[in-house]
């Protein structure tokens, strides 16, 4: 196997190994599980997809997450993200479906919204549209120990609260249905999640996060937005521009994503898995240490 960077400062190709190879092969596993923790994302060229291999692959890694209400692919283990509508067409641009592409184009991390959050996502692209429709990757780690040391401690300390229809309101009002907002409650967690494996924090912060714990909302919101801001400044990030076969795998604790634009009348599939975090993850240790919700 061979890990070749991308960049820039983390981000990598795993080459001579495939998603079969990850699945059923226990050297392999080891080996893309220690790139996954040093490198964050993780690409895999030339890869023959199907929603078998991707889910084998995804459960290697933990937990397989059941995906939320009001996605395609409700109750499965894949959501499939598309511009296709069901008589085969591009949807218009103000079709739901549009719109969830537009709101994954704000910065973010899977799932910090939900009960129980992601380590990891894995995107298989499906149909690719002819330009555009890259998805763009930064490291919060990185961002994270670029923080001068007081800025650092305010965060370790800090729990930020995390809501679906928070990041859905900026897109469109109502873009979350009241039938989601009723199954994703707000939910809180530390502002750094310390990676338990090789003791690095990373800012976990997404579109989703909307309030500091202890601080005026103005104020939460700005730290928020100036954390963001400085993740994703330019030069910061890894684009990647997808290719018929790739997958690309990213650990949710240690980076941020943002799907990019593509020309509206061409179709794009692409079908994701998420596994969710557990103990060994670190999951634990970003817990509030006060009560959240009733469960
Ligand atoms: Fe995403």
């Amino acid at each position: 196997m061979q890990v070749v960077p991308l960049g820039p400062g983390f981000a990598a190709e795993l080459r001579g190994m495939s998603l079969a190879d990850v699945a059923h092969d226990d050297a392999a596993y080891a080996a893309a599980r220690a790139a996954l923790e040093e490198h964050s994302v993780l690409v895999f060229r030339g890869q023959e997809i199907t929603d078998d291999s991707q889910l084998d692959f995804t459960r290697r890694f933990g937990p397989p997450e059941v995906t939320k209400v009001g996605s395609l692919g409700t109750g499965t283990h894949f959501i499939t993200l598309t511009t296709i509508g069901p008589d085969g067409k591009v949807v218009p641009p103000d079709h739901r479906y549009a719109l969830r592409n537009k709101a994954n184009q704000l910065w973010h991390t899977d799932s910090s919204f939900k009960r129980t959050p992601a380590l990891a996502s894995i995107l298989s692209g499906r149909t690719i549209p002819k330009e555009g429709g890259e998805t763009e990757f930064v490291s919060t780690r990185l961002a994270f120990e670029r923080l001068d040391p007081a800025r650092q401690q305010q965060c370790e300390s800090s729990f930020v609260w995390h809501d679906y229809g928070h990041s859905r309101a900026q897109i469109a009002p109502g873009l979350a249905s009241p039938e989601e907002r009723a199954a994703l409650p707000p939910v809180c967690w530390r502002m750094v999640w310390r990676n338990p494996v090789n003791g690095r924090g990373a800012l976990f912060l997404a579109s989703h996060a909307y309030a500091v714990e202890g601080m005026e909302p103005a104020a939460g919101k700005a730290l928020i937005d100036e954390l963001i801001a400085a993740a994703t400044a330019p030069g910061a990030s890894y684009v990647h521009q997808w290719k018929s076969g790739d997958v690309v795998m990213w650990d949710n604790r240690a980076t941020m994503h943002r799907g990019r634009p593509w020309p509206a009348h061409e179709a794009r599939l692409m079908v994701r898995t998420t596994v969710s975090a557990t103990s060994a993850d670190g999951l634990d240790s970003v817990r509030p240490p006060f009560p959240v919700a009733a469960e």
